[in-house]
């Protein structure tokens, strides 16, 4: 058991006097060593697309600061590229595909056995790193929750309110409702083949779960998110799994139970002590300091780091951001942030 990696340990229910931390978007911009290896890439799709260079840019981070947890290098919006949607990504903007508005763009997708035609090379990358990661580090296989998923396949693009989403939503239910099966379906399959090429625990990214209220919220975040960690811890029993239904507000309380997710992913928004007091309780809680603490560092970042490790040391906890680390951080400040974590 005392063997076991840090951050098993944590996922599995373990107060441990010190949190393992890892960060979202640890492998990014920040990084001259990152920038240099997607220039060598030509661009960002190509460097998720090549195993070697991809497992490369997965590694950088933990060599330089010895994470916890080194995440595999993709983005989520490969899966609705597998799908048959076109993918492009803007330099200084972000990405763009072709959109599906109705039930014949749902209908026009492709087959979900077909997926891993497409993203085989990622799961390449996987095998990489299970090789070679240091034996202390777990590797963390992703994907977008269906709901985030599809806000950028109905728009084209990111979105400030999730808009056209909503309005597919609201135009036609039983279309929409079919878009999210068709994700939840593919994402089972491709998490199953994350974990079969070496993802020791996989997270749940459901960015823009705060605009869903209610019944859309039941719905179009919890209910997928059930089924998905249902199906994938019955292929894998014991696999740890990380929700990130990012600012739920009230919606965080009971989601990890349930959703049978082992550990809660906190944003920004939510308050530590109301977060052990209230989501701690059902199993681990990832999170929550704000990036921007890493462009400014100074007192505040050392406070702020101490008050959240503070917060819920009478827990299983892993340390990491309310969301990811932004290009203009000063890679300096993480070292900091380490320091006050592990003292
Ligand atoms: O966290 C990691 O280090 C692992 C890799 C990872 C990336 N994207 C790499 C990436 C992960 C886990 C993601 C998830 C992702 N991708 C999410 C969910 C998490 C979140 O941030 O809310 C979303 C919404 C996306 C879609 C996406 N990818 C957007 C909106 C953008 C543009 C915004 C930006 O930061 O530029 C991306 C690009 C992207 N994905 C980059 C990286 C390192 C930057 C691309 C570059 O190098 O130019």
């Amino acid at each position: 058991m005392t063997d076991q990696k840090l951050l098993l340990r944590a996922l599995g229910g373990e107060t441990l006097p010190v949190p393992p931390v890892w960060m979202m978007r640890q492998a990014g911009r920040y990084l001259p060593e990152y920038r240099a290896t997607r220039a060598q890439a030509g661009d960002f799709l190509s460097l998720c697309y090549n195993p070697e260079l991809a497992a490369e840019v997965t590694l950088q981070p933990i060599r330089r600061y010895g994470f916890d947890a080194a995440i595999l290098f993709a983005d989520i919006l490969l899966l609705p590229q597998a799908l048959g949607a076109d993918l492009w990504f803007v330099t200084g903007e972000g990405p763009r595909l072709s959109t599906i508005t109705d039930a014949a763009g749902v209908a026009g997708l492709r087959p979900v056995a077909d997926i891993h035609e497409t993203l085989s090379p990622i799961y390449e990358t996987v095998r990489i790193l299970s090789r070679e990661l240091p034996a202390e580090t777990t590797l963390i296989g992703f994907a977008g929750a269906p709901w985030t998923v599809a806000t950028y396949m109905v728009a084209g693009r990111g979105t400030p309110d999730q808009g056209p989403a909503h309005a597919f939503k609201a135009a036609d239910r039983a279309a929409f409702s079919a878009l999210i099966d068709r994700l939840t379906e593919a994402t089972v399959e491709y998490l199953s083949a994350q974990v079969e090429a070496g993802a020791e625990v996989i997270k749940l990214f459901d960015s823009w779960a705060g605009s869903l209220k209610g019944a859309d919220f039941d719905d179009f975040a919890l209910a997928p998110a059930r089924t998905i960690i249902t199906a994938l811890k019955a292929r894998h029993p014991g696999l740890p799994v990380i929700a990130f239904p990012r600012e739920a507000g009230a919606r965080y309380e009971g989601f990890a139970r349930a959703v049978g997710a082992d550990c809660l992913a906190l944003d920004n928004s939510v308050e530590a002590s109301w977060a052990a007091a209230r989501l701690q309780p059902d199993g681990c809680v990832q999170g929550n300091l704000a990036p921007r603490h890493l462009v400014t560092g100074g007192p505040d970042l050392v406070a702020e780091t101490r008050a959240i490790c503070q917060a819920f040391s009478n827990g299983p906890h892993i340390f990491n951001l309310g969301h990811g680390i932004t290009p203009d951080a000063d890679p300096e400040n993480v070292h900091r942030m380490l320091e006050a974590i592990r003292g």
